[in-house]
């Protein structure tokens, strides 16, 4: 029979959480740790610290089923894990480069806590020889008593999804440097059937970051498609689907609109190039990809403008501030800036999300008359000049738009993520401003 190795996960954020409970629905026991024990203290009592579809029902699962475990102790899951996931965050420092403080940190407790031979499994997005260093850092705490090894799985699960990216991945990236670690990783990964590439260490950082940057870029030139198809007077739906149906090309990641946000896109592409710069490669074309999710910004704004000409006091409902759909989170989110902007030039605000407005409150607190939080999109339109579309949230693609008609002061919708039904606004006779569609004709002015 074979052994049933413990697995530990540390780190019980948006991936630790996901990967700690997809390890226990594959039937392994897992143990989990935060630093933050807050964090461990609401996983425990079956409720995730943050939105995510299908993780509280994972969670209430495997808390009853006995098969995972939050521990306080963060030195006790590692002295109980024989496999460690390290799935600590990587957040981005002012140059640019990625802050791998709490990788090393995770690196040091790991070695103080060492019982036995660990497989230490990078998670994170790391750049490449992040995993040679874990080595050096955990060796030379240990002072060389235990054997270990470590090895790199990149995540590549999506927000909003994670879950089933988990448990149905298009592919099972595994680096490692010897046949024990790639027979481990194999044996936890195998009960999903998934297709599994095995690489060495540096080429498995390297599959991940690439991957991310070659997403955003996707997603940038649709966006510069886009600003010509506005200019020709071309369709960039249209566009997107016949570049799409070209299978080397592929369809997904070419929805024009506001840009991307999040935590990975944006802080990975920046790490990616400073890594480039480092080692003395010129990879200018990402930068271009990050300045053109910028201008995504103002294009959108200027949208506004051609619909309202001065914005000062004029009354806006902002519907949508997640980066993007089944989410709470609005790290980097595109919101934030539209939102930073429009202030400025004194539009007062009405919010709504279906998620993430207790997160965006945070950053901007409610300031009565100016900015307000509404319990709904009905709400958040009462009396507004007109309502901006952030975030692709479905229940907005559903709206009654007669009802909607009948509480705006004027029917003027900027659809920043292209996802509402043309024919239903129409119907009720808004004027309608897309990002890659030149303005709708300014209506007559009866007098
Ligand atoms: C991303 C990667 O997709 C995932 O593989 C990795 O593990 C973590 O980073 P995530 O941050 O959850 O996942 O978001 P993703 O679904 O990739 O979307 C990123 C941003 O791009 C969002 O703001 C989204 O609105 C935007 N986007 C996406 C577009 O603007 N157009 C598109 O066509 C697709």
């Amino acid at each position: 029979m074979t052994h049933r190795r413990c697995v530990g996960v540390m780190g019980l954020g948006h991936v630790g959480l996901p990967t700690a409970l997809g390890f226990a629905e594959l039937g392994w026991t897992v143990v989990g740790t935060d630093s933050d024990e807050s964090k461990v203290a609401a996983v425990t009592s079956g409720a995730p610290p943050f939105f995510e579809p299908g993780l509280e029902e994972l969670l209430r699962r495997h808390l009853a089923s006995g098969r995972f475990r939050a521990l306080p102790d963060v030195g006790e899951t590692v002295r109980q894990a024989e496999i460690l996931f390290i799935c600590v965050g990587t957040p981005h420092c002012e140059d640019g480069s990625a802050d791998l403080s709490q990788i090393e940190g995770a690196a040091r407790v790991v070695a103080e806590n060492l019982n036995a031979y660990k497989l230490i499994v990078e998670k994170s997005t790391a750049p490449v020889m992040t995993a040679r260093w874990m080595e050096r850092a955990v060796r030379r705490y240990d002072d060389g008593r235990h054997e270990f090894e470590v090895a790199c799985n990149p995540e590549f699960l999506r927000e909003g999804t994670a879950v089933q990216d988990f448990l149905h991945p298009d592919r099972v990236v595994i680096g490692a440097g010897s046949d024990k670690a790639r027979s481990w990783l194999c044996e936890l990964y195998a009960p999903l059937g998934r297709p599994m590439l095995i690489t060495d260490l540096n080429t498995a950082e390297m599959i991940k970051h690439a991957s991310n940057a070659f997403l955003a870029l996707k997603i940038s030139f649709i966006n510069m498609v886009s600003d010509l198809c506005e200019a020709a007077g071309a369709n960039v739906k249209d566009v997107a689907t016949g570049l799409g149906l070209d299978p080397r090309i592929g369809s997904h990641f070419l929805q024009a609109g506001l840009g991307y946000g999040g935590f990975c896109l944006p802080k990975d592409l920046k790490a990616f190039i400073h890594l480039a710069e480092e080692l003395g490669v010129n990879f200018a074309l990402l930068r271009e990809v990050e300045r053109i999710n910028q201008s995504r910004i103002e294009r959108l704004v200027g949208k506004v403008q051609q619909a309202l000409w001065v914005l000062k006091d004029k009354r806006l409902a902002v519907w949508g501030l997640a980066f993007k759909p089944q989410t709470d989170d609005i790290r980097d989110a595109p919101s934030l800036n539209v939102v930073r902007r429009l202030r400025q030039a004194g539009a007062s605000l009405r919010l709504y999300d279906p998620a993430a407005a207790a997160e965006f409150r945070r950053v901007f607190p409610e300031e009565p008359g100016r900015l307000v939080y509404c319990a709904s999109a009905i709400d958040a339109a009462q009396g507004a000049d007109a309502v901006l579309v952030l975030t692709e949230w479905p229940e907005f693609r559903e709206m009654n738009w007669r009802q909607v008609r009948e509480c705006v002061a004027l029917p003027i919708v900027v659809d920043g993520r292209n996802c509402l039904d043309a024919a239903s606004l129409a119907a009720e006779g808004f004027e309608v401003y897309r990002m890659g569609e030149a303005s709708p004709a300014p209506k007559e002015v009866k007098v």
